[in-house]
């Protein structure tokens, strides 16, 4: 089992699609394990996105990042971060597949819906950044999974 961060940008809590971009990752069968909504500190979001820092991109990110709610959510499920990857889509919601969030919601590269952790070390880092450190997450087993995952199934 793998743990990945979520983030719900401003565009898509203000545009009322936080239940439909959850949705997608719920029916696909990751656990929710951690859920909040917060208009994060500019510090942490200039943290969160560090490795851009010498983007062209970076203050407008962060300004967009800032400007309202964003929702952070903590999920799990067997290899959860490219799983999450590749729910979310291209960058650019233009050219991002249809039935991906960003190919069926949107038509921006900077506003474009969700975040998602793109590595083992940055979940570990952005679960950190958003949940705490000791972890603001509930460890727990939903009553379907045995009929999500195939215990036959061979790694
Ligand atoms: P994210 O980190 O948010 O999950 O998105 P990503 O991996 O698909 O894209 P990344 O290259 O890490 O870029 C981070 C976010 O910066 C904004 N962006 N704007 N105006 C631009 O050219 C531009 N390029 C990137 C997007 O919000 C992108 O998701
Ligand atoms: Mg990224």
């Amino acid at each position: 089992m793998e743990r990945t961060l979520v983030l719900v940008k401003p565009d898509g809590v203000q545009r009322g699609l936080v239940g439909r971009i959850l949705q997608r990752f719920e029916t696909k069968g990751l656990r929710v394990v951690g859920l909040k909504l917060r208009r994060f500190p500019e510090e942490l979001i200039r943290e969160h996105y560090a490795m851009h820092a010498e983007r062209p991109f970076y203050a407008s990110l962060v300004r967009f990042m800032t400007s309202g709610p964003v929702v952070a959510v903590a999920l799990e499920g067997e290899n959860a971060i490219a799983v999450t990857r590749n729910l979310m889509g291209a960058t650019n919601g233009q050219e991002a597949a249809p039935g991906t969030i960003r190919g069926d919601f949107g038509m921006s590269v900077s506003f474009n819906l969700v975040h998602g952790s793109d590595g083992p070390e940055s979940a570990a880092k952005e679960l950190k950044l958003f949940f705490g450190a000791d972890g603001d997450l509930v460890d727990w087993t939903p009553t379907l999974e045995s009929w999500v995952y195939d215990q036959d199934d061979q790694g």
